[in-house]
């Protein structure tokens, strides 16, 4: 993914992150020491830097904005310091996960410190819409992640991911996008920026299960290969599933059989099948739909770096 089009609010970016680390109460040691290390360890900031552009684009008030995109990453690292809990990853931005280092304990009330605060943070934005974005937005977070620690097989289906990823993944982005638009008090084009969001999401968590199928874990910062070793069955497994009902190896992806040695094989044989680009063009497809509903918005530099964003995607 190429980043260059969040330089555009850059800036914005180091306040926000200024107010990150601006804890309301002195924090634990492990609290500080992980936020900390996850803030240091980098990280793309997508969701404060899709805010921040439609915020800038369509002038929302400053502080509200530089709160609610601060929220908008607190989330998201609260989620991931979970969901490697629950998906037992020991790599997370290049660097240990907390539950590697810390008791699992610890990485539980870690994320929901950070969940209060992101809380906090989205108070702060002064607005109960925003607030009950947020709120919505992680009732269906969660949900789509115990959804996934036990995929039924009638979820074995395209339609049974999408729902799943449009839970764990997107609603975070529509609200990213929503968000900024409902503080300029404009209800129809916050809708239009939250369709933006959702096909944005939608794209992205399909490009993050390719690469776990195609990537190098140095260029990703987490390991490689996961999802099919857990039996968690991602896009581009699902389609090889349709395209090869006759492969024996197909068997090994129920929940109960975890025989590695023939998922190690058929994790080759999808990274060398048509799944990997037929799933590139459901991306592409959620990528055509966002920059379609970009055309109600003003034209100019913060529109070209919305859809540039999401047209480096894939
Ligand atoms: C990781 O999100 C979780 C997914 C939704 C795939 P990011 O890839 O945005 O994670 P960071 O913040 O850049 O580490
Ligand atoms: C991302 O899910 C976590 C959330 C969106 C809550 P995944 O488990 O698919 O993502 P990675 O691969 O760990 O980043
Ligand atoms: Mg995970
Ligand atoms: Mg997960």
């Amino acid at each position: 993914m190429n980043l260059s089009p969040v330089a555009l609010v850059g800036e914005d970016i180091r306040s926000v992150e200024a107010r990150i680390r601006a804890l309301p109460v002195p924090p634990a040691a492990p609290v500080a020491a992980a936020l900390e290390r996850l803030l240091a360890a980098g990280g793309k900031r997508l969701r404060p830097a899709l805010a921040l552009l439609f915020g800038r684009m369509l002038h929302a008030p400053e502080e509200p904005l530089f709160h609610l995109a601060a929220a908008l990453e607190i989330v998201h690292t609260a989620t991931l310091i979970h969901d490697d809990l629950v998906d037992q990853a020991r790599i997370r931005r290049g660097i240990p996960a907390i539950h590697t280092e810390w008791p699992a304990a610890t990485a539980v009330l870690v994320g929901d410190f950070l969940f209060a605060w992101a809380a906090q943070l989205a108070a702060a934005a002064g607005s109960i819409a925003v607030v009950q974005e947020f709120a919505g937005a992680l009732t269906v977070i969660v949900n789509g992640e115990i959804r996934e620690l036990s995929v039924a097989e009638a979820e074995y289906s395209a339609a049974g991911y999408e729902s799943r990823i449009r839970a764990k993944t997107a609603a975070l982005f529509e609200v990213a996008c929503r968000c900024p638009v409902l503080l300029t008090g404009d209800a129809a084009a916050a809708e239009q920026a939250a369709g933006f969001g959702t096909a944005f999401g939608m794209a992205f968590q399909i490009a993050d299960d390719i690469l776990d199928f195609t990537a190098e874990s140095a260029s990703t910062g987490k390991p490689s290969g996961q999802d099919l070793a857990r039996g968690l069955l991602t896009l581009p497994a699902i389609n090889y599933l349709a395209s090869h009902p006759g492969d024996p190896d197909t068997s090994a992806l129920g929940g109960g059989n975890s025989d590695t040695d023939i998922r190690s094989r058929l994790f080759e044989k999808i990274r060398a099948s048509d799944a990997i680009e037929q799933s590139r063009a459901s991306a592409r497809r959620y990528i055509d739909r966002a920059v379609e509903s970009l055309a109600p918005f003003p034209k100019g530099e913060y529109r070209d770096a919305l859809e540039n964003l999401v047209k480096s995607i894939v």
